[in-house]
C-alpha cells in the first residue's frame, strides 16, 4: 500500500527522520508530509509509534477531478465494499490546492454522495454519516486538479494522544512539542542522564512528550480511537501483538527516566499539567511545581547537563511588549547563571522579544504552532 503521512507545517524533515529511525525506507518528502510504500504492519507501526505524525492516509485511488462530475464518478469507480460494510458510518475530509474544485464543503458532500449512492445501488443499503467518530474516515485531496482518495487509518489526528483534556493558555500541539524535542536532541541527552526542564510549562506538553520519548513509550498506547478499527482490512491480531510489545517496552522504559521537572507561576496551569501527567500515566516520573521562572534551577539529582525546553508567552496586546522583553531577559539571565552547559530549545511567536535573551549564538528555524508562525531557537549555554 502507499501511505501519505501528514504532519504540522515545516516539520516534514523531522517526521522523515523519525520514520527512518523506525526502519522505513524510500521516503519522499513534501511540504505537507511524507510518502512511501508500506505493508500493513508498517502502517500500524507509524500509527502506534510516530510522535510527530498527524494522520496516516492509505491511498485508494488517484484520478483527474477538474469538476464536480469527474469527482463524483472517480469516487464511484472505487469499489468501497473492499473497505467498508454497509453497517458502518463514514466521514469525509476534503481539501484542495491550486484546483478548480476549491469549495471544500461541497467537495466533501459530493464524495459522500458518491460513496453512499454506490452502496445503495450495489448493496441496497444506506451508510450512515458520523462526522465526529466515524467507523471509516475518507480523505480526498485535490491538487492541480488531480484527486487522491485515501482511507484515514489514524481516524483522528495523532497529536490527540488522549492525556490532554485540559487546554490551558495556548498549549503546544503534542506532535509539535515532540518534533522540537527530537530536533533538540532530547533522546541522546536523556540517555546520558541529563534532565528535561520547562520553567513555564503551561499544560506540561514538553514534559509529558519528553517523558514518553525517553521511556520509549509508544504515544499511540494512550489513544482509544483509530480509523482502521472500522476498516475491512484491519488485522486485529497483528495490531494486538504490536500493542502488547509496546506495553512491555513501556514498563521497562519508565525505569531509566532522568529527572523531568516543570514549573509555572499560574496555579491553574500547575493543576492542569498535573492532571495531564496523571492521565499520561507519568505520575512519579514527571514533577510539576508552582514556581516563578526566576527561581528555576536544575534538579539536585541531575547526572549530566540536560535540556531546557520552553515556550514563553508571546501575547501581542498593546503594552505587553515591554513586559515580554523583561520576561525573556530574565529567562536568559536565569539560564546563563544556573544552567551552564545545558541545551535550550525555545519556541516563540514573538522573535522580537526573544532578542532580549542574550544567550549568544543560536540556531533558528521556523515552525507553526497551529496558525501562528513561530521561531524555534536553540542555544547552548556556556
Ligand atoms: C505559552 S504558555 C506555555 C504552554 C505550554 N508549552 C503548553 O504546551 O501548554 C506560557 C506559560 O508561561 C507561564 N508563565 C508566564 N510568565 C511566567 C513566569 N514569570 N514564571 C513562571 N511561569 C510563567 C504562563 O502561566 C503560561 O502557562
Amino acid at each position: 500500500m502507499e501511505l501519505f503521512v501528514t504532519c504540522g507545517r515545516k516539520t516534514a524533515p523531522i517526521l522523515a527522520e523519525e520514520l527512518k529511525g523506525l526502519g522505513i525506507e524510500n521516503i519522499s518528502e513534501s511540504a505537507a508530509g511524507v510518502r512511501f510504500d508500506a505493508d500493513l504492519a508498517t502502517a500500524y507501526k507509524v500509527i502506534l509509534w510516530s510522535r510527530t505524525a498527524s494522520r496516516v492516509l492509505m491511498t485508494v485511488a488517484k484520478f483527474k477531478a477538474d469538476n464536480q462530475q469527474a469527482l463524483y464518478e472517480g469516487i464511484r469507480e472505487i469499489d468501497w465494499t473492499e473497505h467498508l460494510d454497509y453497517r458502518k458510518s463514514i466521514a469525509v475530509d476534503f481539501t484542495s490546492t491550486r484546483s478548480a474544485l476549491s469549495h471544500t464543503q461541497f467537495g466533501a458532500q459530493r464524495v459522500k454522495d458518491a460513496v453512499v449512492d454506490q452502496f445503495k445501488k450495489n448493496v441496497g443499503d444506506r451508510l450512515m454519516v458520523n462526522t465526529n467518530r466515524p467507523d471509516v474516515r475518507i480523505n480526498v485531496h485535490v491538487q492541480n486538479d488531480e484527486a487522491v482518495a485515501s482511507i484515514d487509518l489514524s481516524g483522528d489526528s495523532l497529536h490527540k494522544r488522549g492525556y490532554r483534556l485540559e487546554g490551558g493558555v495556548a498549549p503546544l500541539r503534542e506532535n509539535l512539542a515532540a518534533a522540537i524535542l527530537l530536533r533538540a536532541g532530547w533522546p541522546e541527552i536523556a540517555r546520558t542522564g541529563g534532565p528535561l526542564i520547562d520553567p513555564m510549562c503551561g499544560s506540561g506538553t514538553f514534559l509529558i512528550e519528553g517523558a514518553l520519548m525517553a521511556a520509549n513509550i509508544a504515544p499511540g498506547l494512550l489513544r482509544n480511537y483509530f480509523g482502521f478499527v472500522g476498516w475491512k482490512g484491519h488485522d486485529k491480531s497483528l495490531w494486538a501483538g504490536m500493542v502488547g510489545d509496546a506495553f512491555r517496552l513501556a514498563e521497562e522504559g519508565k525505569k531509566r527516566l532522568p529527572p523531568i521537572v516543570g514549573s509555572d507561576h499560574h496555579p491553574k496551569a500547575v493543576e492542569h499539567a498535573k492532571a495531564n501527567v496523571t492521565r499520561a500515566g507519568m505520575t512519579g516520573y514527571v514533577k510539576i511545581e508552582r514556581r516563578e521562572m526566576a527561581k528555576a534551577r536544575p534538579p539536585m539529582r541531575a547526572k549530566a547537563p540536560g535540556l531546557v525546553a520552553v515556550n514563553p508567552p508571546y501575547g501581542e496586546r498593546i503594552g505587553e511588549s515591554e513586559e515580554l522583553a523583561a520576561l525573556y531577559k530574565e529567562l536568559g539571565s536565569v539560564l546563563s547563571k544556573r544552567f551552564r552547559r545545558y541545551k535550550v530549545a525555545l519556541i516563540t511567536g514573538h522573535p522580537e522579544a526573544a532578542k532580549n535573551i542574550g544567550l549568544g549564538k543560536r540556531k533558528a528555524s521556523t515552525l507553526f504552532n497551529g496558525p501562528i508562525e513561530c521561531k524555534l531557537y536553540r542555544y547552548e549555554v556556556d
